[in-house]
């Protein structure tokens, strides 16, 4: 029997479309193996909303080169962001590279695999898809994992200035909620607890009368769904409605990721995030002030062309102010076909890495102060595997409600449900914890 090899990088969307892709290839009696040498097809889910992913992404790529010499059968592929990005110049560019496809084709893989096996010809075919109407047949068969992903809308319309997102995803389309609904129930039948709703921007989403908080409304009432969790609704839309399902639906977890970019509203505006800092704290003290211990996260970029002392101070500032659970954060990095590409004043690299160092410790030290608060209190927590790194026998690790990542001793088989968990100790970005059986 043929293998495959599937490597994901990028979002949470890749994740999802990677999910599909293992699914569509089940009957071309493909067995997914996860060792690059025995594979027959390879295949790279790729993203390229920094430099740094897609160079990583190309090397890895430029490795498999020999691997081509040994198997003459073996095909190699290449979807996600890089290839909706480059198209059939990839293919120019990496001759041992078979098949190029773009975020549109993924329904299309076994096809187009099949035309390669059968004409022995390279395939590049990454135009989007002009229907209007966003539809994923998409049903999980055999594979429900505990904590699933599941798309609900496409594409970016924002063009916010950094970023690529906008040309490699193409524009927003909204799932039917029939369809979405569909999935959730059919995985929580075979022992899904948790979802993700995904999208670039999920408080965009729009159907036929449905805004995001009426699909929430609609999603929360699966039985038995545990926790409903979403990412990445943007600042400038999160409104009213969207504060008030924190309060109503007791399945939304009480965390929230509201990527804020940048603490300075001149950044913001040349950022193209049409919002101001005084809007995101006021939503952010509106949502603290009905559900109290909800948990906050955002995305920061540092270093964005332009940005001064004092506009980076600000966002120290705004961390310090707001207090978030925790942060992702990036240096800024220049990426062709966005408006940002053409400011001229780029900082250096020592600068960025100063600005990013600095963030980081410092919002080490709030996550740290945050996490200490927290110790002795007993969780529910969604044990999701074995963790990795810590010396003592078998140690598990799950989420709480609100995203904390926790550390503890248990037995191998309470993954994929639920136990309570007491923190016994803080570090910045998870805890060591103990299974509270007594509760
Ligand atoms: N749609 C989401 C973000 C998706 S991309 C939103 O609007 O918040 C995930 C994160 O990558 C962004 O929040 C941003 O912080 C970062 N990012 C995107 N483009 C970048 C770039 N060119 N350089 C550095 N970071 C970038
Ligand atoms: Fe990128 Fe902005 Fe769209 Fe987010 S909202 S995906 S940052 S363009
Ligand atoms: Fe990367 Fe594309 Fe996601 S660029 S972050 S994989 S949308």
């Amino acid at each position: 029997m043929p293998n495959f090899y599937l490597k994901t990088y990028g979002c949470q969307m890749n994740v999802y479309d990677s999910e599909r892709m293992v699914h569509l290839l089940k009957p071309l009696q493909f067995t997914q193996t996860e060792k690059l040498k025995e594979a027959d097809l390879i295949l790279f889910n790729s993203c390229t909303v920094r430099e740094k992913a897609k160079q990583k992404l190309l090397s890895d790529l430029g490795r498999l080169k020999s691997f081509k010499e040994k198997n003459k059968k073996l095909i190699i592929g290449m979807g996600g962001c890089v290839a909706q990005e480059e198209g059939d110049r990839l293919l120019k560019r990496i001759p041992h590279l078979d098949l190029v496809f773009g975020v549109d084709q993924v329904d299309q893989l076994p096809e187009l695999i099949g035309r390669i096996q059968e004409t022995k010809s390279r395939l590049a075919v990454t135009a989007f898809d002009t229907d209007p109407k966003f539809s994923l047949s998409y049903v999980r068969k055999d594979f429900s994992p505990v904590s699933a992903f599941i798309t609900i809308i496409k594409g970016c319309d924002k063009f916010c200035s950094f970023c690529i997102v906008p040309f490699t995803r193409g524009r927003e389309k909204s799932r039917p909620p029939r369809e979405i609904l569909q999935e959730i129930e059919l995985g929580v039948e075979k022992g899904t607890r948790e979802v993700t709703l995904l999208g670039q921007n999920v408080n965009s989403y729009a159907h036929e009368g449905y805004t995001f908080p009426k699909l929430l409304r609609l999603i929360a009432q699966v039985p038995h769904l545990k926790r409903i969790r979403f990412t990445s609704p943007h600042p400038q839309d999160f409104c009213d409605d969207m504060i008030a399902c924190y309060e109503e639906l007791p399945n939304l977890c009480k965390h929230l990721h509201l990527p804020v970019q940048s603490g300075n509203n001149r950044i913001l505006k040349a950022m193209r995030r049409w919002y101001t800092i005084e809007h995101t704290q006021e939503r952010i003290e509106k949502l603290r002030s009905k559900v109290p211990n909800v948990a906050l996260s955002t995305d920061i970029i540092v270093g964005f062309p332009g940005e001064t002392h004092e506009e980076f101070e600000d966002t120290l500032k705004l961390l310090r102010d707001i207090r978030y659970d925790s942060i992702y954060s990036f240096k800024y990095s220049p990426r062709v076909g966005t408006l940002a590409y053409e400011f001229s004043e780029e900082l250096s690299e020592e600068e960025k890495n100063e600005r990013l160092q600095r963030l980081q410790s410092l919002q080490d030290e709030i996550s740290l102060e945050m996490n200490q608060k927290l110790v002795g209190q007993t969780y529910e927590v969604l044990v999701e595997k074995k963790s990795l790194g810590l010396a003592h026998a078998v140690t598990l690790q799950g989420r709480t409600d609100t995203n904390k990542l926790v550390h503890f001793k248990g037995d191998a088989s309470l993954i994929g449900k639920f136990t309570r968990v007491r923190l016994t100790s803080a570090m910045p970005h998870s805890f060591l914890g103990d299974e509270n059986l007594g509760n």
